[in-house]
């Protein structure tokens, strides 16, 4: 039987004592999981390691740790797998970040995952009236929210959100993702209030700083940040929310910018960002005052060369050629009504008979999951980045 050391972080908040690392050999075969080496050091070696665990089968979420420093499920790595990203071939195992330890690799979910999801109103406020029977709901709106629908719950991207390090009150990419599942959902009442809320909140849509962190950390292909991305244009594009925060300002005038000259216009993105999506801008005076504020980095800027003066009052122009073909795709997107536009998801849409071979998760399942069937599980599990039609349009 081949033998691992397992490197696990121990810690004990009541006890007054620093975290240490502490180290085990356990024998397990390579395939078998890291969470049954460490349930393995713990009955063999040591009772008082604490790690959380239940369904053993990537579906509980409950244990989420850090495996060489990256998020996993220790109990969907397998120990070989984890010796490829080992430094030493030692197996670091340590708890998750952005989330305060309650003992060794147990966090505390309810002080900041949990709070979290309920900040987003985790629940559907059904329209009225209510029919006799049930509620229709067309095939493509379901298959769109079936991927946020396959969140397990289990803390990881939020162990790894960047901005949430920097904003611990960020509401973060689960509880986003989650947002979403509702705001997707045509049996929803609510969602203006709930984007408009997600929008005002200067912790909300707009304090996501597109690090893909998230994506790479969830298990089962959430990719919570596309549904923050998918959040920001429904409350923009089909709501029209101009939120506080200049959060939609900032985003059309990096969208804008490129239209009219073909390259960002990085001079022009915080006057129209504060003042409007105009030239005269920063006669605006939120921009006027947010332009003085920034004048002590603008004049570093200038210089250390980082910026000239032509740059700042003259725009790069493309060729007339070029310019025309950006404003082609632009008309394309543009042009297309809300419900026509195509969301990147795992999820395909389509008849079995289209299905068969492609490697896609079945009406069916996505039907299926839609109820909280295990069909959207496996789908969504079947569907991790790598194996699956991600990308494929859901609409
Ligand atoms: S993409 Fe946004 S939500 Fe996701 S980890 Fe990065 S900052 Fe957090
Ligand atoms: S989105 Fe993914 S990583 Fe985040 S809690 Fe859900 S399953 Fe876990
Ligand atoms: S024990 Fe349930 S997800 Fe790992």
């Amino acid at each position: 039987m081949p033998e691992f050391t397992l490197r696990l972080r121990r810690y004990d908040p009541d006890a007054g004592e620093a975290p240490y690392w502490d180290e085990h050999t356990i024998e397990l075969e390579s395939h078998q999981s890291v969470l049954e080496g460490i349930l393995q050091a713990r009955a063999r070696f040591d009772g008082s390691i604490g790690i959380r665990c239940s369904c053993r089968a990537a579906i509980c979420g409950s244990c989420g740790v850090r495996i060489n420093g990256q998020p996993a499920l220790a109990c969907h790595t397998h120990l070989d797998q984890a010796m490829t990203g080992a430094r030493d071939g030692v197996i670091e195992v340590e708890p998750m970040g952005n989330m305060p330890v309650i003992k060794d690799l147990i966090v505390d979910m309810d002080a900041v995952h949990w709070a979290k999801i309920r900040r987003v109103t985790p629940w559907l406020i059904n329209k009225e009236p209510i029919p006799e029977r049930e509620y229709i709901v067309p095939h493509e709106a379901m298959v769109d929210v079936t991927q946020s629908m396959a969140c397990i719950q289990c803390g990881a991207c939020v162990s790894d959100c960047l901005s949430m390090e920097v904003d611990p009150l960020f509401i973060g990419p689960a509880a986003l993702a989650k947002a979403y599942r509702f705001v997707g959902d045509p049996r929803d009442a609510q969602h203006f209030s709930r984007l408009k809320d997600l929008a005002e909140d200067p912790h909300g849509i707009y304090d996501c700083t597109h690090c893909f962190k998230c994506i790479e950390a969830c298990p089962k292909g959430v990719a919570p940040m596309s549904q923050i991305m998918r959040l920001r244009r429904v409350a923009g594009r089909d709501h029209q929310i101009d939120d506080g925060n200049n959060g939609g300002r900032h985003e059309r005038s990096f969208t804008n910018l490129v239209r009219d000259y073909g390259i960002l216009w990085e001079a022009e993105v915080l006057p129209r960002s504060y003042g409007g999506d105009s030239r005269l801008a920063k006669l605006s005076p939120r921009a006027g005052g947010e332009l003085l504020e920034s004048l002590p980095v603008i004049a570093k800027a200038l210089l250390r060369g980082k910026v000239t003066p032509k740059g700042v009052l003259k725009p790069h122009r493309l060729p007339k050629d070029d310019l025309k073909q950006i404003k082609r795709i632009y008309e394309t997107i543009e042009g297309r009504e809300a419900g026509e536009r195509f969301e990147l998801n795992l999820y395909i849409s389509g008849y079995d008979e289209e299905q068969e071979g492609a490697g896609g998760a079945t009406p069916d399942a996505a039907s299926d999951a839609a109820q909280g069937g295990d069909g959207g599980q496996q789908g969504a599990e079947a569907g991790q980045p790598g194996q699956s039609p991600e990308g494929s349009p859901s609409r």
